[in-house]
């Protein structure tokens, strides 16, 4: 084979393998944050809907903090790769609701993380009151054991 040819043909295969590697995410399973809240997140059905449970370390509540459901939604990308994903917690506990944003990656040692930001709506009595009825903030998420 002649010299060119021969780099054309490596240069297309190694384009080709990275092009074709998917890096595959996957929500389903447990999972604790930076604050050390814990989450399970259901399997992820074949329109990208899923539902789970969240335990929240931290709450600005005098309320005993109890289990909590949440509901989402994963984007579904053809081929799946790192997805966006949101969902919604209806704290059971108090009269809030966050909801959170956010993607799932694979990290440079082939771990899977959550990036999430999310906003968090309080009940306020009145309207006057309504400018400090919501908070935002980041969380990570790593999974609590290997799937
Ligand atoms: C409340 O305080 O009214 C309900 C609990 C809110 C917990 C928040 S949601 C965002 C942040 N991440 C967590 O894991 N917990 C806090």
């Amino acid at each position: 084979m002649e010299q060119p040819t021969l780099f054309l043909l490596v240069l297309c295969l190694a384009l080709g393998a990275h092009g074709l590697s998917v890096e595959k995410c996957n929500l389903t399973g447990r999972w604790k944050n930076d604050l050390g809240s814990n989450m399970t997140i259901s399997a992820v059905d074949e329109k990208g809907n899923f539902t789970g449970s969240y335990n929240t370390s931290v709450a600005d509540t005098p309320n005993k903090i109890q289990l909590s459901p949440l509901v989402g939604f994963q984007h579904l990308t053809n081929p799946i790769g790192q997805p966006t994903f949101g969902f919604t917690v209806n704290w059971t506990f108090s009269d809030s609701i966050t909801v959170f944003t956010g993607q799932c990656f694979v990290d440079k040692n082939g771990k899977e993380v959550l990036k999430t930001m999310w906003l968090l709506r309080s009940r306020v009595d009145n309207i006057e009151n309504d400018w400090k009825a919501t908070r935002v903030g980041t969380n990570e998420f790593t999974r609590l054991e290997p799937q």
